[in-house]
């Protein structure tokens, strides 16, 4: 049976990005979409033009608390098969001249508000014993690098997360996906946090060089369709990185201090 034809997904994040080519990539497959994200004319244009019946279910994840109440309407009404935690902001500022609050409204975001839609979701896939829960984490959430250790902290975190319910969740037959892109070129650096909490605005060199939204889509399509615990998503540096930090992390210490 297919993975994705037929399926209810929930998409956070749907309006750029990887979360929009994942939008199309799942559409094309015959997916009903519940696209999440702040723009909500974007996402109502893209509900409109994309193949078949989706909705639009605007949240502001820098407010997990509020966004949890809100799902509670969203999960009343519809039996969710796949939550996709796409959403998230990245972080280009030094530890010595980032905010405190920068780091807060990171973890939000990009942690505590997978927590929150996860929890909003699990009460109805264990009652059904089917379900599954996909995160976009990081390969920053595997290598710590030099301006980004609020974002790095956050998905390392997250990572940490979906293990221990991956764990908690197999008896009940809902599966955990985690998946950690290299470099992508999306407008994740232009959306990036600076240490005073305004957006970067700038091109970065490492993400235009990247893989395209459309490739790490359908590479996070399959890891869901094969049911992956965890995949590591790109090309070059970027997706040797977990491996080579775990066989020879000195090495990687070294290259993060110079790079
Ligand atoms: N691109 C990369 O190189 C890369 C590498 C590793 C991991 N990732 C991860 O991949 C995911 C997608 O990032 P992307 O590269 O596609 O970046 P992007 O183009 O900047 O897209 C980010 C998405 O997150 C949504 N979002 C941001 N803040 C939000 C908030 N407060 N509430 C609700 N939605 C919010 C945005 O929607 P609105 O602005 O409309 O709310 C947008 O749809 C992120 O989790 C990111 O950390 C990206």
């Amino acid at each position: 049976m297919s993975k994705i034809n037929g399926k209810t997904i929930w998409l956070t994040g749907a309006s750029s990005g990887i979360g929009l080519a994942l939008a199309e990539a799942l559409a094309n497959k015959g997916a009903k979409l519940i696209l999440t994200a702040r723009s909500v004319a974007t996402l109502e244009e893209l509900a409109q033009r994309l193949p078949g019946e989706h909705s639009v279910f605007p949240l502001d994840l820098s407010n997990p608390e509020a966004a949890f109440e809100q799902s509670q309407a969203l999960v009343a009404n519809e039996a969710i098969d796949i939550l996709i935690n796409n959403a998230g902001v990245s972080q280009r500022s030094a530890v010595l001249e980032t905010d405190l609050s920068v780091y807060r409204q990171l973890m939000e975001i990009d942690y505590f508000s997978v927590i929150a839609l996860t929890k909003a979701v699990l009460p109805q896939m264990t009652a059904r014993k089917q379900g599954h829960v996909v995160t976009i984490a990081s390969v920053a959430g595997k290598v710590g690098s030099k301006l980004r250790s609020g974002y790095s902290g956050a998905k390392f975190g997250v990572i940490g997360f979906m293990d221990c319910a991956r764990a908690e969740m197999a008896e009940h037959n809902v599966q955990f996906t985690t998946i950690c892109p290299g470099f992508v070129r999306t407008q994740v650096s232009h959306n990036a946090l600076t240490g005073d909490g305004s957006k970067l605005n700038q091109e970065d060199p490492d993400i235009t060089g990247g893989i395209s939204p459309e490739e790490c889509a359908a590479a996070i399509i399959k890891a869901i369709e094969d049911n992956r615990s965890e995949v590591i998503v790109g090309k070059g540096l970027s997706k040797l990185a977990p491996t080579l930090q775990r066989f020879f992390p000195n090495l990687v210490r070294k290259i993060s201090a110079k790079r």
